[in-house]
């Protein structure tokens, strides 16, 4: 498979080697264009770098892994028709207030999806840390192996992310659709913890909507 990846921070970056030690292939882009990212060549053998337009046309998958704040400068057009994997997390103190999100009336993943209405958005590799991306992928019979969530409105495109996670080292929970994604958000009991399947399974049905833990009772 070809991913493109919008965004090559350390989201961008770790998904790009996992993807890549599967066997798929990566493109890796930023704002700033690819005369930025000559070092990523470097130390990600085998990805490939471009402008964002490049990234969104090489890809059968593009994540999204930006801040928050930006989604709206993302190309509808560009990614319409496409399976899009949103990595994103809403931080209000770094990505400024957004009050439909403040009032728990929508999610991230729902407001992408609405700003990209072409593209089939799939929420995942959000819950987790970038290093501990490449630090828990498992084989698929180890014992500990850590599980992700997955939301997606699409059927198909969740399936295909479920499969993506498995090859690159990690189980996965169906979350439901893109409104029920604020379960595993930002300061829930299922965000950036380590859990195995059913442990994760628990930890999303626990999650109470206009609860948000404490810094410290979550990772990131
Ligand atoms: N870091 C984590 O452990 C982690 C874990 C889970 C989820 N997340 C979420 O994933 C997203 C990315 O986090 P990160 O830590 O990888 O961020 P980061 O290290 O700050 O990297 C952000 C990347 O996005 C690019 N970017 C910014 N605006 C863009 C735009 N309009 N178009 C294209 N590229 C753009 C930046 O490129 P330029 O420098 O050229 O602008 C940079 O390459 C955030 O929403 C974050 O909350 C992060």
């Amino acid at each position: 498979m070809r991913i493109g990846i919008i965004g090559a921070g350390f989201i961008g970056q770790a998904v790009a080697q996992l993807v890549i030690a599967a066997g798929h292939e990566a493109m890796l882009s930023n704002s700033r264009g690819p005369h930025t990212l000559k070092d990523v060549l470097a130390e990600i053998p085998g990805a490939q770098i471009g402008t964002t337009e490049d990234a969104a046309a090489f890809g059968d998958v593009v994540l999204v892994a930006i801040p928050f704040m930006h989604y709206q400068s993302l190309s509808a057009e560009w990614l319409e028709g496409k399976t899009v994997l949103d990595a994103n997390n809403y931080y209000p103190e770094r990505d400024g207030p957004i009050p439909a999100l403040d009032a728990f009336e929508t999610t991230t993943s729902r407001l992408l999806a609405e700003h990209l209405s072409g593209a089939l958005v799939v929420k995942v590799f959000n819950a987790i840390l970038a290093d501990d991306l490449l630090r828990d992928a498992r084989p698929g019979q180890a014992h500990d192996r850590r599980a992700l969530p997955v939301a997606a409105d699409d059927p198909a495109a969740k399936a295909l992310a479920i499969r993506l996670l498995d090859e690159v080292g990690f189980d996965a929970v169906d979350a439901g659709n893109l409104d029920e994604s604020w379960r595993f958000e930002r300061a829930k009991p299922a965000y950036c913890i380590p859990l195995n399947k059913e442990a994760l399974k628990t930890a999303l049905a626990e999650a109470d909507r206009r609860i948000e833990l404490p810094h410290g009772s979550w990772r990131h």
